[in-house]
């Protein structure tokens, strides 16, 4: 009875002291955060865009059918043909899917968001509509750009978790996905054919990310895993829009040697600033997850992890050699959707399939291509028994 007691006391201090201790892991359990905290596009958007379209009445190809149709019996606003990296990471660790913050109500009255929130809008943008219509770079799709959907995130804190202490402690107990977020900055001028200043406009994308993350941590946010952009050269759109007999490609992968520069461009300048951040709060878990290499190890050989269809080719679309044509998107009638979708690793020329980003999160979370590793400081390991 005594031993008994004097045991339940000892782990009792242990765990005070891991809840006071500077960071949020704890020593057992099957789950080291209580919650995701997810801004970000449509590589992490899990339905924000739908509801948004929905209540303005407004209608885009990635909401439409195929969308979804391999996990989920219909569209929830993923892009993609079934889940999402940030479903997979959710799965590994053992909570539920993050639901979209925008629901049926619009954005305000939260709804319970305990064990996650998802702030992601497809086709965001790390900066403002209005900086880059300073620019001439006009968003078709939506305004909701990180400062906006940490605006969201601010207002809706209340709801969410009740006072400030406690919400403090809901944001450091939380796993915040910051991103990927920054791609579309580059999507919408590149694919419309404009040229952009990369010194210049790089670093103020960067600068967007790098000052929210620096709000979070004022909030509490004691871990944070920021994703890098992936490869874009070797996107379906990318290489129909820009390839050309005077562009360089990868003899190895087919992908545009110039985009995925300056892709790399974009996660060097970032990385740098994270190390800066590191500097600056050493009790934090800063996390780089570098999407763009982890993705570079499928494009590399496709056909080793089962893409027997390639990297390149959509599986849905409109023709044409990668079978991306902008106008017959998949979504539309005038596209149409592959037999077989876990063999290629493109879904619809911007996004991939469910089967890649399962590789993807499998690479990032259980393998190497996190900084430091996530896998050292979580141990997930629900991937190998799922995959
Ligand atoms: C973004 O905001 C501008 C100005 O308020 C508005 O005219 C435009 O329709 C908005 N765009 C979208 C996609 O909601
Ligand atoms: C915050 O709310 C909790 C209950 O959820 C309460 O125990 C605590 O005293 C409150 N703290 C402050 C500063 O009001
Ligand atoms: C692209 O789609 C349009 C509209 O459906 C079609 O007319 C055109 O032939 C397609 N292009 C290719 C290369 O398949």
């Amino acid at each position: 009875m005594a031993s008994r007691s004097s045991s339940l006391a000892s782990l009792l201090v242990i765990m005070i002291l891991h809840l006071w201790s500077n960071t949020v892991f704890y020593v057992t359990g099957s789950s080291c955060f209580t919650s995701i905290i997810s801004f970000g596009d449509s590589l992490a958007d899990t339905g924000n865009l739908k509801q948004l379209a929905s209540i303005s009445d407004q209608q885009f190809p990635v909401l439409l059918s195929p969308y979804g149709e391999n996990f989920y019996d219909h569209s929830t606003g993923r892009c993609s043909n079934g889940r999402l990296i940030i479903d997979f990471l959710a799965e590994s660790l053992g909570l539920p899917l993050i639901p979209p913050f925008v629901h049926e109500k619009g954005i305000d009255n939260a709804i319970a968001f305990g064990q996650g929130v998802n702030f992601a809008v497809a086709g965001a943008t790390a900066l403002d509509s209005s900086v880059l219509e300073t620019r001439g770079i006009v968003n078709p799709m939506t305004n909701a750009s990180l400062r906006v959907q940490l605006e969201w995130f601010k207002h809706s804190l209340p709801s969410i978790c009740g006072n400030a202490s406690d919400c403090r402690k809901f944001i450091g107990n939380s796993l915040i996905l910051m991103g990927e977020i920054g791609g579309n900055d580059y999507n919408y001028p590149i694919l419309d054919g404009k040229l952009i200043n990369e010194d210049s406009f790089v670093p103020l994308v960067i600068d967007s990310i790098v000052s929210t993350i620096n709000e979070l941590i004022e909030m509490g946010a004691q871990t944070l895993v920021v994703p890098g952009n992936l490869p874009v050269g070797c996107s379906g759109a990318y290489l129909t829009i820009c390839g050309s007999e005077t562009e360089e490609y990868d003899p190895k992968t087919g992908c545009l040697v110039r985009l995925n520069e300056f892709a790399e461009y974009h996660n060097e300048l970032l990385q740098k600033k994270l190390n800066h951040l590191r500097e600056l709060h050493p009790n934090v878990n800063i996390i780089y997850a570098d999407y763009y290499n982890a993705a570079m190890q499928i494009y590399r050989s496709p056909e080793k992890y089962g893409f027997t269809n390639g990297g390149l080719k959509a599986c849905c679309g409109g023709g044409g050699p990668y079978n991306f044509n902008s106008s017959a998107e998949c979504g539309l009638t005038s596209a149409s959707v592959c037999d077989e979708p876990d063999t290629y690793v493109c879904w619809d020329g911007i996004h991939l399939t469910e089967a890649a980003y399962k590789l993807i999160a499998n690479n990032l979370f259980q393998g190497g291509y996190t900084t430091p590793q996530f896998n050292s400081l979580c141990p997930t390991s629900i991937f190998s028994s799922s995959m």
